[in-house]
């Protein structure tokens, strides 16, 4: 059994049952649907990659204890939408104890939750489910001579959020090498921009990389903002041309075999950077290797974002941007006219990855095995009012993937300079 079922198992409360359906497929228009990605818990416990299947999970069962019910084979189906494992792929490939056509799971489910204490199951995201998971506990309470009907429903992201939070050996792994392509991606971007291209054109190159190396897909929609763009934070118009002069923002990372990386570099887009564009850079940049190396166990987000929201705040004021006492203006967080995100995030399968921020009310400190984005920026907008001139219109935001070790950490995304140096040596080339 995959370990990570296996874990999850040996984590659910004592006579228990789980309910973990996959993802359904989104349409994009009409008829046409996005390319499937499966959902990050189904595919964590289970790594199958098809939709219309459900995972029924029983720990306490004497031979059943995972069970699939996916789409059977159908060979017309399949000329039009691809192959399935169908039920013996199932059993055979992804190690299901019984599978059964998903069709027959409704029919099924009273005798499935018969006795069983709490039923994990995620409510708000599949509405037809919900129904018939209700409607059948429902009906099994007044059936109580015939059925024991759960107590319970209990999400199992608490779980499952936990688990995938540290990262196995394996996982790492992965996430290194979507790291790496992210990396390359980045690279190859800075050598070949130049004055005129388009911003989608950036885009592309990013993504063909990503492609060509074997990644699925990006892991979220690649951002390339030029010039006063760089300041819209989830700009992915990327339609506008590129102008000599200006910075080019580009946030943009792969997801290879299900795990994401998340890296943004901001440079010239004729290769040097100009004075005040120089100036905001090394702002961010010495607030964004502060944070890298503050990344190890038991710092917590609070600490991150302190020394972020210090370090920039302190430099707004050495360049003008803010006025007044740095302690005042840190308090009451005026910083986030021009830094109005977080520090950063956790990273895994889901670019925002699972995990609690808090436990229990209480910063939560890292712990090894855990990655995380360290991503500061300041973001200057075209018509910013009270700012000197120069910076109008300049977005820089320096984001590396950091892995925590027992020690310390590990940069996952070092393959790609962010110094201004390295940056314009690349880009001389
Ligand atoms: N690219 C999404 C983020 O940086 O959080
Ligand atoms: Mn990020
Ligand atoms: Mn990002």
């Amino acid at each position: 059994m995959r370990t990570q079922l296996a874990e999850f198992m040996r984590r659910m409360e004592p006579g228990s049952v789980a309910v973990i359906p996959a993802a359904p497929e989104a349409t994009r228009s009409n008829d046409t649907h996005y390319r499937y990605r499966q959902d990050s818990d189904f595919y964590y416990l289970t790594g199958f990659d098809e939709p219309e299947a459900i995972a029924f999970v029983a720990p306490a069962h004497p031979e059943r204890k995972f069970m699939l019910f996916v789409r059977p084979r159908d060979p017309e189906q399949e000329t039009w939408t691809g192959r399935r494992a169908g039920v013996v792929g199932a059993k055979e490939r992804h190690g299901a104890d019984a599978a059964f056509p998903v069709t027959e799971f409704r029919e099924k489910l009273a005798e499935l939750l018969n006795g069983a204490r709490t039923v994990y199951y995620r409510l708000g995201v599949h509405p037809d489910l919900d129904e018939a998971l209700i409607k059948q506990l429902a009906e099994m309470r007044t059936r109580s001579r015939q059925f024991t009907a759960p107590d319970s429903i209990t999400d199992p992201g608490a779980i499952l959020g936990e688990m995938r939070l540290v990262k196995s050996d394996a996982e790492i792994e992965l996430m290194q090498r979507a790291a790496d392509i992210g990396a390359e991606a980045h690279v190859l971007a800075m050598q070949n921009v130049r004055p005129g291209m388009y911003e989608y054109e950036i885009e592309a190159l990013i993504e063909y990389h990503f492609r060509k190396s074997g990644a699925a897909a990006p892991a979220y929609g690649t951002i390339c903002g030029g010039g006063a763009n760089a300041t819209i934070l989830h700009y992915i118009t990327n339609d506008a041309p590129l102008r000599d002069g200006d910075l080019v923002l580009v946030d943009a990372g792969a997801e290879y075999q299900g795990y994401a990386s998340d890296i943004t570099r901001t440079f010239p887009v004729n290769g040097r950077f100009t004075a005040p564009q120089r100036e905001i850079y090394e702002a961010v940049l010495a607030a964004q290797t502060a944070c890298v190396e503050m990344v190890k166990p038991s710092v917590t987000w609070d600490d991150l974002n302190d020394r972020a929201a210090r370090m920039l705040t302190e430099s707004m004021l050495r360049l003008g941007l803010l006025e007044g006492d740095v302690d005042r203006l840190i308090e009451e967080k005026t910083y986030r006219r021009f830094f109005m995100h977080g520090v950063g995030h956790f990273l895994g399968l889901d670019v925002h990855d699972a995990g609690r921020y808090k436990l229990d009310g209480e910063p939560r400190p890292l712990d090894p095995g855990v990655v995380v984005t360290v991503e500061p920026g300041i973001y200057v907008a075209e018509d910013a009012e009270g700012v000197p001139d120069r910076y109008r219109g300049i977005g820089v935001r320096i984001e590396d993937d950091v892995l925590v070790t027992g020690d310390g950490h590990r940069v996952l995304t070092s393959k790609v300079p962010k110094g201004i140096e390295e940056i314009e040596k690349l880009m001389a080339h």
